[in-house]
């Protein structure tokens, strides 16, 4: 059974965060976390325009608080999901011997005849700027895992 789940971005100040607190709205029972394979912003919360963006949908994000991926994570969670094709590379290269915990990229539960159907990642707004498109994509991304669990 899938009851711990851990979501994984680049920095963990815009998209990874998102995924938790949207993902904690739609089964608040599971035990949620967040981390970006890299460390520059650990400690610090989500990004101003992407918590602004969720903020305009009901969405508080203000609480959580960056932290980089490690290696501990993989015993720590059943489930590690991905938010793009290099998250889930990286994870991969600190996967300890002997473990085998599911890694998979979020957008591989979208269903196939949905509005994101073909969708291979959750584009990164730092560099796209479209924090309600990354929301969007996120939240259909987050109903079809909440459907497969
Ligand atoms: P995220 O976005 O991976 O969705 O949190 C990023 C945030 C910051 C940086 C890269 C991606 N950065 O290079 O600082």
């Amino acid at each position: 059974m899938t009851t711990s789940i851990l979501f994984v971005c680049l920095g963990n100040i815009c998209r990874s965060p998102t995924a938790e607190a949207v993902m904690r709205g739609l089964a608040p029972q599971l035990d949620l976390d967040s981390a970006g394979t890299g460390g520059w912003h650990a400690g610090e919360p989500p990004y101003g325009p992407m918590q602004a963006a969720a903020r305009a949908r009901g969405l508080d994000m203000s609480g959580l608080r960056a932290r980089q991926f490690t290696p501990a994570d993989f015993t720590r969670f059943d489930l590690i999901v991905a938010m793009d094709g290099s998250n889930l590379q990286d994870i991969e290269a600190q996967r300890p011997a002997g473990n085998g915990t599911p890694v998979r990229l979020f957008t591989d539960y979208l269903p196939e005849d949905g509005p994101f159907a073909g969708a291979t990642e959750v584009p990164d707004p730092w560099y796209t700027r479209d924090f309600d498109g990354t929301l969007d994509l996120v939240e259909a991304c987050a109903r079809a895992l909440q459907a497969r669990l």
